[in-house]
């Protein structure tokens, strides 16, 4: 299996990430970091563990990490995932306590992401492949304070980015645009980058009968996944009038599961830091008009049928566990 640490900031879409990387057996999750983003970083961690309690993920470290980018000031997307972050089941209390509700009994990791992160990387006898699928603050931390574990690092597949337009706004994607800085440092750290942007992204698409296929499984889990589904399609619907909601995140670890999901071309990308109205945009040079070396392989054209087969089968394996 390739051994993997997932960066994230559960969300939606990073919680059915978890959930794939968790269930796959050819996939080795070693640990979860977390960082703010689509809600604070209290959120996102305590997201992280609500997922984990709630699919019976146990034994995997959770730490925490930036809780705000490199600089600037931190943005959330309460527009899309809710006042929690995770909004749809309800978290609090109910019937299934105990499978989700309530305080998770999963454990927070005492350590800081950065520390988890190096001893990670430093302790696994193999090159660790990092799975980011929030703003790159922890990711471009780590490369700045530990530069030597770069050789740690077998690859970075992040969901992030656009070779088309944004979602922020009109040039800028969310995960970039939190934190260009970070997101300047990882396309420029010379591991090998693989990048899921929403060009990519956008081809997977909840629709009703992937929700139907989630509710057929009929175990509180697959409950759950409908309730958070169910959510992202009308917040999708009401911000960006979409009709069905992309579930972006998953797209990294469906990559690595089965790489023949996703077309991937290499080319130049550099994030714009400067512009007056495009600061945060991925600017990928697919016709090789720059002259620059490719520094990244980028995510084309996606077999939505064979991703949306791993995480109804991830959701099927965890739910009978
Ligand atoms: C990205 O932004 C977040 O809201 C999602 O979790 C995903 O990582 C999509 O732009
Ligand atoms: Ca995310």
């Amino acid at each position: 299996p390739v051994p993997v640490i997932l960066d994230c900031d559960p969300g939606h879409d990073d919680a059915f990430n978890i959930l794939l990387a968790a269930a796959h057996p050819s996939v080795d999750l070693l640990a979860i970091t977390t960082v703010a983003g689509n809600q604070s970083l209290e959120k996102t961690t305590l997201n992280a563990r609500r997922v984990c309690e709630a699919a019976g993920i146990r034994g995997v470290p959770i730490a925490a990490g930036a809780a705000g980018p490199l600089h600037g000031k931190p943005r959330i997307a309460e527009n899309i995932h809710g006042g929690s972050g995770l909004d749809g089941p309800n978290w609090e209390s109910g019937p299934g306590a105990g499978f989700g509700h309530g305080e998770p009994t999963v454990p927070q990791d005492p350590r800081d992401a950065l520390t988890l992160l190096r001893d990670t990387l430093t302790a696994h006898p193999a090159p660790v492949t990092l799975v980011p699928t929030g703003p790159l603050t922890n990711i471009a931390t780590l490369l700045l304070a530990y530069p030597r574990l770069a050789d740690r690092i077998e690859r970075i597949v992040l969901m992030g980015g656009s070779a088309e337009r944004g979602n922020t706004t009109p040039a800028a994607e969310f995960n970039i645009l939190c934190d260009p800085e970070a997101a300047d440092i990882v396309f420029g750290c010379g591991v090998p980058v693989t990048m899921f942007g929403l060009n990519a992204t956008h081809q997977v698409r909840a629709t009703p009968e992937v929700l139907s296929r989630l509710a057929a499984l009929g175990t509180p889990l697959s409950r759950l996944c409908v309730e958070l589904l169910t959510y992202f399609a009308s917040t999708y619907r009401e911000v960006y009038g979409f009709d069905t909601p992309p579930l972006h995140d998953p797209l990294t670890v469906a990559h690595l599961i089965d790489p023949s999901l996703v077309s991937l071309v290499r080319a130049a990308v550099r994030v714009e830091l400067t512009g007056t109205w495009t600061r945060g945009a991925t600017v990928v040079d697919l016709d090789g008009v720059t002259g620059l070396p490719p520094n990244a392989e980028v995510g084309m054209e996606v077999d939505a049928d064979g991703f949306w087969d791993l995480i109804v089968e991830a959701v099927r394996v965890l739910g009978s566990t």
